[in-house]
């Protein structure tokens, strides 16, 4: 007699399809049918942007129709239609300090009365480069506009320095739309991610990706002569968080010496760990450091900075290289309203006090929705760097880019997304990321977990 064979459990997440399926219908329908004045001024205005939307990501949210916002304030936004939203995405970071941080409002409004660019420095840009190495540590610093920039532009450095070609990344990671680094691990290889546009080079040839937390791979990549940098965030934020293993950046810094390559630490995100990011909390030692979105309160501003050995060599080799452009900078960076925006939010806005109210937000954030989760006994667990919380809808914790992928859950994530909008909570889209801001209230934090409860126990009902 032939054995039975187990049925496949269907539940995604834990969850039963049809309560996925209904959530997700009524709720994009109740978005839908809540907006009249978005819907219209879309159907009138959307049309002279390609795909309707001025970025193309700006159709990745989950909602059925991008959601139009008519201003925001603190930690919450309003609506085109009248809604007040408690805003924890907050940018994804850009305005983790809060939208429009007062110090930075005025410092605006103050440049504006003496000019926007001029393609030269201001007395402010010297204070903020002195209030940068306060804050972050003996560096000597470079303005961009975006992260994505300041990462390009640290890895020609480190390629210049060391005269070798990768750049040495982490299967999962995303340090902005930098080339190099759209790399994954597949089958132990080094592969272009699929569904970059237009990619013509074989990446290969410039990135090699491995595992995070696996030491061993990355002495076997270093091994090979030819990473110039080892190029990571202190945790993997782009993906389900994935915390570093106790060691596991002694270890990097420790290879890194030992091969000759340039550690480079991305805070664009870990900034949320507190004063002077991840790099300070937990005493990391890079050679170069980046950060960028909050780091000008929310004007568009990166800085990248190297200590002062790796700036000798840099200064050696620029002093070799052949006159022409060196591939680094762009016109608007480095203008006067980012250094009145980056002073005001490094001596006013990034202080201890910010970031202790953050703190204790985040925590009570995290410790309510893990309460939920219990609750429901829902195979999900909460990840927390600081002010930044993310749910993740698989077990946990994780250890790597590929466990990550694996416990991503888009079709629960969409659904769950615009649930708790329409229950006036604003999420980060991609994955389920949320921050507290010095000026999100204790209510809106309560706000956001009995929205979440309420949620998980339609999923989850017996
Ligand atoms: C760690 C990290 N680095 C760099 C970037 C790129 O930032 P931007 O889009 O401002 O260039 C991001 C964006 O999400 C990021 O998460």
């Amino acid at each position: 007699m032939a054995k039975a064979q187990p049925t496949p459990d269907p539940r995604i997440a834990g969850i039963r399809p049809e309560r996925l399926t209904a959530l997700a219908t009524r709720e994009a329908k109740r978005f839908a049918a809540s907006r009249p004045k978005t819907r219209a001024a879309l159907a009138a205005g959307s049309q002279h942007f390609l795909d309707g939307v001025p970025m193309h990501w700006m159709k990745d949210w989950p909602m059925p129709f991008p959601m139009l916002v008519a201003e925001a304030k603190g930690a919450a936004l309003t609506d085109l239609d009248g809604y007040g939203i408690d805003d924890f995405c907050l940018g994804d970071t850009g305005s983790m300090f809060g939208h429009s941080p007062a110090p930075v409002a005025k410092a605006i409004r103050k440049q504006a009365r003496h000019g926007l660019t001029y393609m030269l420095p201001t007395e402010a840009a010297l204070a903020a480069a002195d209030l940068l190495t306060q804050r972050f540590g003996a560096f000597q610093w470079q303005i961009a506009t975006t992260a994505t920039d300041a990462n390009r532009f640290a890895l020609r450095v480190a390629r210049a320095v060391t005269g070798r070609p990768k750049v040495l990344v982490f299967n999962g990671c995303y340090h902005g739309t930098v080339d190099d680094t759209m790399v994954a691990l597949h089958d132990g290889q080094t592969i272009a991610r699929p569904g970059l546009v237009g990619q013509v080079s074989d990446l290969s040839q410039t990135a090699t990706c491995v595992e995070f937390n696996d030491l061993a791979a990355v002495e076997a990549a270093l091994a090979s002569g030819e990473i110039a940098a080892i190029l990571t965030e202190p945790v993997m934020t782009n993906s389900c968080m994935v915390l570093p293993d106790p060691g596991f950046h002694a270890g990097l810094r420790d290879l890194a010496t030992r091969h000759g390559a340039v550690l480079i630490i991305d805070e664009t995100h870990t900034i949320s760990s507190g004063l002077g990011g991840y790099t300070a909390v937990h005493g990391l030692v890079p050679d170069m450091f980046v950060v960028g979105k909050c780091v000008a309160g929310g004007m568009p501003t990166a800085v990248w900075g190297m200590t002062a050995d790796l700036a000798r060599r840099f200064a050696a080799y620029d002093a070799q290289r052949p006159a022409g452009h060196s591939g680094m900078g762009t016109t608007l960076s480095a203008n006067p309203m980012q250094f009145a925006c980056l002073r005001a939010t490094l001596a006013e806005v990034m202080t201890a006090k910010a970031y202790a109210r953050m703190e204790k937000g985040a925590a009570r954030l995290a410790k309510g929705l893990s309460r939920v989760i219990a609750a429901h006994q829902a195979p999900w667990h909460v990840v927390r760097v600081g002010a930044r919380v993310e749910f993740i809808c698989a077990p946990g914790p994780l250890r790597n880019g590929a466990e990550a992928a694996t416990a991503h859950q888009p079709q629960v994530e969409a659904a769950l997304h615009t649930a708790l909008l329409n229950r006036g909570c604003l999420i980060a889209p991609f994955h389920n990321m949320m921050l507290v801001s010095p000026a999100t209230r204790t209510r809106q934090i309560d706000r956001l977990i009995a929205a979440f409860d309420e949620i998980l126990t339609e999923l989850f009902a017996i």
